[in-house]
């Protein structure tokens, strides 16, 4: 009895000295403005739910500020913050704004959002089925992709049909404002990668021509050798009655053609984007492209390119010696 006293007291001091271990303190308490254009409805979820991570206004309960757990806690709300801040709101374009609400809600319905460790003790944070409904519906709302109807998808259907056979090459097609011829063979390279854009509703496909994949089989891609060709088309995306995805209308056709020369002044690569069905090339004056390098501009150290190649982990430990 008198030994389990003796523990107990040791374990009470232990704990009580813990307390004067504090990590950092973090600004919380700055009242976040409700998110502007989203529902009330939303607003108080997502109030309740992750503002404590994701804005200035932490609001955190008695057992949050007692050691050990204001450390997690904290480190949970620093990186949370860093990873998307709900007070900067109003300074993001409409379209960011819709992209990363969009993005959010997904996070909730894939189970990662809220912190599942969190809502277990934070009941505020918890989210139950009818609230994960009004988010869900939220989302919908906010996606472009509409159910087709029948013309359109026999339209879509013909005009992709015509894309694979080539019938869309157009010998009339007239070259980039920058000079940049278009290069109608493109259908006929390897594609190498695929991306989504679910906020605004277009699936992409990435091909590069011979030198492009012979670069990415020599793993000689930093710079890419002269010669290289990388297309980018785009389509919009399709919802058909059952929730499926197929390639709706054909956006645009986009191309980069490497020549550290020739190219000197457009950091190396041609640019060119020829829009629609009739494949008009895009751009008024010849330095159009400025907009095109603006945007790749945080690829400028993988020589402005986005697409990296995939190579299984193995091989990559081999790169990397
Ligand atoms: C306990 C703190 C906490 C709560 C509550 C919380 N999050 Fe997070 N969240 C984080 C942390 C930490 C990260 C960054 C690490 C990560 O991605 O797992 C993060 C990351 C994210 C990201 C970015 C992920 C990425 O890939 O960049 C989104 C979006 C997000 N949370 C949405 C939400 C939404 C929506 C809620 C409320 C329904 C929520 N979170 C509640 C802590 C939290
Ligand atoms: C708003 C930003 C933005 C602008 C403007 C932009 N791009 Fe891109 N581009 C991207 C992103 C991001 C990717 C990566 C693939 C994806 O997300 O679809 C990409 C990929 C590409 C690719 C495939 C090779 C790679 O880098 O991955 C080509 C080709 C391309 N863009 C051409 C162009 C041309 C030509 C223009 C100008 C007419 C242009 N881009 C303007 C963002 C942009």
């Amino acid at each position: 009895m008198k030994n389990k006293n003796k523990l107990i007291l040791v374990l009470l001091v232990g704990f009580v000295g813990l307390q004067f271990s504090r990590p950092e303190k973090i600004d919380h308490g700055m009242r976040t403005q409700d998110l502007v254009n989203v529902p009330k409805e939303v607003n108080t979820i997502l109030r309740s739910s992750c503002f404590d991570c994701h804005s200035s206004e932490a609001n955190l309960r008695w057992y949050d500020k007692i050691t050990p757990a204001n450390f997690l806690v904290n480190s949970h709300i620093k990186e949370g913050r860093a990873a998307l801040d709900f007070s900067n709101w109003s300074s993001w374009p409409k379209p960011q704004q819709n992209s990363t609400i969009y993005y959010a809600i997904n996070k909730v319905l894939s189970g990662e959002m809220p912190i599942p460790s969190y809502a277990a003790v934070h009941y505020s944070a918890k989210l139950n089925a009818q609230q994960v409904e009004i988010l869900k519906n939220y989302a919908l709302s906010l996606s472009p992709r509409k159910v087709a109807d029948s013309s359109q998808v026999n339209s879509s259907g013909k005009q992709y049909n015509s894309w694979i056979k080539g019938e869309l090459k157009h010998p009339t097609v007239k070259p980039s404002p920058n000079g940049l011829e278009y290069i109608p063979d493109y259908r006929n390279w390897k594609a190498i990668s695929t991306t989504d854009r679910f906020d605004n509703g277009t699936m992409r496909i990435i091909f590069g021509n011979d030198i492009a994949l012979k670069a990415i089989q020599e793993k000689n891609t930093n710079p890419w050798p002269d010669g290289t060709a990388f297309a980018k088309t785009a389509w919009k995306e399709q919802m058909q009655k059952d929730g499926s995805i197929t390639t709706g209308e054909f956006i645009q056709v986009e191309f980069m053609v490497k020549d550290a020369k020739k190219y000197e002044k457009t950091k190396g690569w041609g640019w060119g984007r020829w829009k629609g069905n009739d494949l008009k090339p895009y751009g008024d004056t010849p330095d159009f492209d400025k907009e095109c390098i603006e945007c790749h501009k945080p690829m400028a150290n993988r020589d402005y390119v986005f697409t990296s190649p995939l190579y299984l982990i193995s091989q990559l430990k081999k790169i990397q010696k």
